[in-house]
């Protein structure tokens, strides 16, 4: 290990359990519930599970083991175990993690913020008739564009407040006492929301044909190389890889761990949950489509208008305790999002604990104050465009070239077989050295061949048909900006522990 680099004594969780739910609490997020469904509708149905667990087995599951097995060997956060490697690189890590909580997290927490909101309105069904003009007009009083920030939205100020305020709840308490607790909390229960809601949504009429349209396979499709890309960037986002937080949480392991085992249980209980959300949301779609006598694709819409729009009408629709359902659905919605947005701000909070030893009650809440102030542009009347625009170009490019060069740092540079021989070491099970090849050649050409499919789609034609100026100015800025950052404090010399 490099000299210099001492980061104190590393908290651990209590129980083995406790390290899977917060990995398993990272992953599941608003993703699973709304994004991948509608993916998977989009790009062909039952085909799209082609591709995506193959994107799973092949970049998602070598790339957790990566994770894990470079936190638990390196015990430290992303720039420590980067700068352990190679104090060359300390950057990378910081990068990471600096994106992901102020860029990342600041917006996610603003669309959880959403999600309590709805779950409030939810006791007495408060869109009203019109669920799209309440969301669009009369909650975020949307603007004409990015550059019409306008006002801030008062009852999301507010609901941001509180999400900022169980984030720092949770962190402020430690790994243990705070993570820990929570997710054993949070995740059963979340489970067990989901399978009510999926078991609700089922025995609704019209529920039979909203799964089939959902799950009815389009081979075809297959043809199209963004299935493919859809695939892995939905598997890179929703199992939390490249974000910073699997290293950071891995750090906390005991000396015997079964990391391959772990990544693999993580991995699936993720995808387990994406598959059991979408069958209740395209049961509730095909409800709603069998009430209006109208076809599936003209009720079914992408992610944002998917929660807030579709189903605050199809909630209305329900012949009894609508108010019920959408307590269960939006309540699964905070959790999921709390769950992530806690590992989030971990992963930042360790680091700069890591590298300058303040202690952790005064770096988390000095996070959590600036990230709820960081969140405010996102509340504002053109904040669902800055939501858009930050969140294309920190997850199609940010991610996916830190997942890059996190490949090349640990493939090439440290070398995946050293790695692999400390997996070996730890776990009861030997990994394949298959594994070296994904690591060193498979994860990183395909992680490029998104990245210049999407770099060739921007030139061609401005993202969703923003103004470039916008692009540049919000998007490119926040990437470039972050990075800058990430390049200072990886220059500050780390505080030797005993001063
Ligand atoms: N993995 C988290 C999600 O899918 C960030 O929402």
């Amino acid at each position: 290990m490099k000299k210099g680099i001492t980061v104190g004594a590393r908290p651990q969780w209590n129980t083995h359990i406790g390290f899977l739910l917060a990995a398993i609490g990272s992953a599941i997020g608003l993703g699973n519930i709304w994004r991948f469904p509608y993916l998977c509708y989009k790009n062909g149905g039952g085909a799209f599970l082609i591709p995506y667990f193959l994107a799973l087995v092949i970049v998602g599951i070598p790339f957790m083991i990566l994770e894990i097995s470079l936190g638990h060997k390196m015990r430290g956060s992303a720039p420590a175990s980067y700068a352990r490697v190679s104090t060359r690189w300390e950057w990378l890590g910081w990068w990471q993690v600096l994106f992901v909580m102020f860029g990342i997290g600041l917006y996610y927490s603003v669309v959880i913020a959403w999600c309590f909101y709805y779950f409030l309105l939810s006791f007495g069904l408060n869109w009203g008739a019109d669920p799209n003009a309440f969301f669009f007009n009369d909650f975020l009083m949307i603007s004409e564009g990015p550059f019409e920030v306008g006002n801030i939205r008062l009852p999301v100020l507010f609901s941001l407040a509180v999400i900022w305020f169980l984030n720092w709840f949770i962190v402020f308490r430690g790994v243990e006492k705070g993570l820990e607790k929570a997710n054993k909390l949070f995740m059963p229960l979340l489970f067990l929301l989901i399978l009510i809601l999926m078991g609700w949504s089922i025995n609704l009429p019209g529920s039979s044909e909203g799964i089939s349209v959902y799950l009815k396979p389009d081979f075809e499709k297959l043809k199209d190389i963004g299935v493919w890309i859809d695939a892995v960037s939905q598997i890179f986002f929703t199992l939390s890889i490249a974000f910073g937080i699997l290293i950071t949480y891995a750090s906390y392991l005991p000396e015997k761990s079964q990391i391959a085992k772990d990544s693999v249980t993580i991995s699936i209980a993720n995808c387990s949950f994406s598959l059991i959300a979408g069958v209740g949301v395209f049961s509730v779609l095909g409800y709603m489509a069998h009430k209006l006598s109208l076809p599936i694709d003209k009720v079914v819409s992408k992610s944002i208008g998917l929660a807030f729009v579709v189903f605050p009408t199809a909630i209305g629709m329900l012949p009894a305790f609508s108010q019920l359902f959408g307590v269960l659905f939006f309540g699964c919605l905070v959790i999921a999002g709390l769950t992530s947005s806690v590992s989030i701000l971990e992963a930042f909070a360790s680091a700069t604990i890591d590298k300058f030893h303040y202690s952790r009650k005064t770096v988390v809440s000095v996070l959590a104050v600036a990230g709820f102030f960081g969140s405010i542009v996102f509340s504002t009347q053109g904040g669902l465009f800055w939501i858009d625009i930050v969140d294309h170009f920190l997850t199609q490019y940010g991610l996916v070239l830190g997942g890059i060069l996190e490949c090349i740092l640990i493939g090439w540079i440290y070398k995946a077989c050293v790695l692999r021989e400390h997996i070996d070491s730890v776990c009861q099970s030997r990994l394949l050295s298959w594994w070296d090849y994904a690591v060193k050649i498979v994860i990183p050409a395909t992680l490029a061949v998104i990245l210049v499919n999407g770099f060739v789609k921007e030139v061609t034609s401005p993202y969703e048909g923003y103004p470039w100026l916008a692009i540049v100015l919000i998007g490119i800025d926040w990437v470039i900006f972050t990075l800058f950052f990430a390049m200072i404090v990886a220059a500050r010399p780390w505080k030797d522990y005993q001063s």
